[in-house]
């Protein structure tokens, strides 16, 4: 899987969420998505960048654009230096909730993306990782 372009931005304010959503949605057009996949990618972003906010004290988001053969994709890596999550297979579960959200962040960000990859271990971080593909 080959790296096109790499660009990091920080999430520490509600602002810097609203940015991640458009600059994912720009990328998105750029590299073609149809409308239904850059909502899907925008909607998963948007939950992944809430919860390093809310959760992870705020951190940074990568966007890589990434191919494998013809397949063209977006993959954005959330990454914060928060309490991280101790039970990441109940954290995964629809309706689960610290906060007083919904619980639905993480268990939708998985439906819309192609890859879902989550890595934390308590009083470290969290780091999550998608990717969806064109
Ligand atoms: N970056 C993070 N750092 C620490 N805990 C997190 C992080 N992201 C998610 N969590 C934990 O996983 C739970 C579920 O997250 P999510 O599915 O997005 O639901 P919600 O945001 O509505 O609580 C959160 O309530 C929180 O306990
Ligand atoms: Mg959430």
């Amino acid at each position: 899987m080959l790296v096109q372009l790499n660009d990091q931005r920080p999430i520490q304010t509600s602002e810097d969420v609203v940015g991640v959503r458009q600059t994912v949605r720009q990328r998105a057009v750029e590299l073609g998505f149809n409308l239904v996949d850059q909502t899907k990618i925008v909607t998963a972003a948007s939950e992944l960048a809430r919860n390093t906010l809310q959760y992870g004290g705020g951190g940074t988001v990568r966007l890589e654009e990434v191919r494998d053969g013809a397949r063209r994709g977006l993959k954005l890596v959330f990454e914060d230096n928060g309490p991280g999550i101790a039970n990441i297979e109940l954290a995964m579960k629809d309706g689960y909730t610290t906060g007083n959200g919904l619980g639905l962040g993480l268990s939708g960000a998985r439906r819309l993306s192609n890859e879902f990859h989550i890595d934390s271990e308590p009083g470290r971080g969290t780091r999550v990782t998608i990717i969806r593909w064109r």
